[in-house]
């Protein structure tokens, strides 16, 4: 039987408790000092423990935040190229030694996870913002988050308790879940898109080769915290609904939600993504254009050019490069600057920027650009608004 691609770093992490050992860690864990850091920070706690991030498995100390920065890898050596911290205020910070084991809690009577405090570091956020975003512009709304957090970071493995309780849950899968469902389905070539917003053309047109190319295609939109401006959870998913209803072979297509947040790390979260979708057990990763961008702050195929600094074995996974897409009238279909000779009098642009616009309006997109049966949708989300 032909396998599915290896986890990254080789071996898919796994730190959650059962039975009774977590029966018993739960009793523990009322002598302990509960930390409440926030649903950001605790659905990153619970990825580490069920694999996502593999090879991580804790939040990162001081040589791996440094090497990540510097050199996009971790101190081991293996790609890596967002920091994952815990960040505490100086205050809570001040609190607490290393060596003790705190507990990450949603609500008094909801732990996510034991942590085993290793290190306590000062960090310094403009140093972590330029090499993450590119900026420390805190116009950026990933930078100001980082701004608004502690500077106080505590590292060490994280042990789960209980999965983050959150309203999708039932929409998500865990790695070794969607692993098995696509051994089920036989799906050895696994294509992965990443996702933050509901579907228009040029997604579709994405999501279409890689369904040409792979057995199957994993449609994985975002479901933590986006920045405002972003369409809501629901939106999205029923937005992908009425598409794969309407448009897709079904069963060559699975949806499911990663409730983490977008970070708007352009070029380093592309590559962060790709490694994460790799952990569920895609072999092929699609990037677009402007891949997890904000506003001006990245050059539109910098999120492609990223990889190009890796050798291949190093993040292992295959990536499907996008020019522009749009519809093209002289071509008479979807096509890309890759794939079109005509010039823009022909074009269709087509971003979300440009939807939500006519929307807001009370203008229909056309369907060059959004199915009427999304657009339906998307219609429905501002009608809501007024
Ligand atoms: S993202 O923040 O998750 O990247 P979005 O959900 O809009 O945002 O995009 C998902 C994927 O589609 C990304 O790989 C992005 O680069 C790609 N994409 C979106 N619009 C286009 C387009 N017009 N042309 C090419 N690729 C696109």
């Amino acid at each position: 039987m032909k396998t599915l691609i290896e986890p990254h770093g080789g071996t898919l992490i796994q730190r959650r408790l059962t039975g009774a050992a977590r029966e018993e860690a739960l009793e523990h864990a009322r002598s302990l000092r509960w930390l409440y850091p926030g649903d950001d920070a605790l659905m990153d706690a619970e990825k580490i423990a069920v694999g996502a991030f593999s090879p991580l498995e804790g939040f990162m100390g001081q040589a791996d935040l440094e090497e990540v920065l510097k050199s996009m890898h971790l101190a081991s050596g293996v790609a890596w190229t967002l920091p994952i911290l815990l960040l505490v205020d100086e205050e809570t910070a001040a609190d607490l030694r290393e060596g003790e084991t705190v507990v990450l809690a949603q609500r008094d009577d909801y732990p996510v996870a034991l942590m085993e405090i290793q290190e306590k570091y000062r960090i310094n956020p403009q140093k972590v913002a330029q090499g993450t975003f590119g900026t420390t512009d805190e116009n950026h709304p990933g930078v100001a988050k980082l701004y608004a957090a502690g500077t106080w970071a505590l590292a060490g493995p994280v042990m789960l308790l209980n999965l983050v309780d959150h309203p999708w849950r039932h929409l998500e899968l865990l790695p070794i879940e969607t692993r098995a469902e696509f051994q089920k389905r036989g799906w050895h070539r696994v294509v992965a898109f990443q996702t933050r917003n509901a579907p228009h053309r040029a997604h579709e047109y994405l999501q279409r080769v890689g369904l040409e190319v792979a057995d199957g295609l994993l449609v994985h939109p975002i479901l933590g915290s986006k920045k405002k401006g972003d369409y809501d959870n629901e939106t999205i998913l029923r937005a992908y609904h009425a598409l794969i209803d309407n448009y897709f072979p079904k069963d060559r297509v699975f949806i499911a939600g990663l409730a983490i947040q977008m970070r708007y790390a352009g070029p380093r979260e592309a590559v962060f993504h790709a490694i994460v979708r790799k952990n569920y057990g895609a072999s092929m990763f699609m990037v677009g254009r402007d891949h997890a961008g904000v506003g001006n702050y990245y050059d539109p195929f910098a999120a492609q050019r990223i990889f190009e600094e890796f050798e291949d074995h190093e993040i292992g996974v295959e990536i499907i490069r996008f020019g522009n897409v749009f519809y093209c009238h002289a071509c008479g279909s979807m096509a890309s600057d890759k794939t079109c000779g005509h010039g823009p009098e022909h074009r269709v642009a087509i971003s979300m920027t440009r939807v939500r616009d006519m929307l807001k309006r009370g203008e229909t997109p056309p369907p060059e650009m959004v199915r009427p049966e999304v657009a339906e949708v998307l219609k429905a989300f501002y009608r809501a608004q007024e």
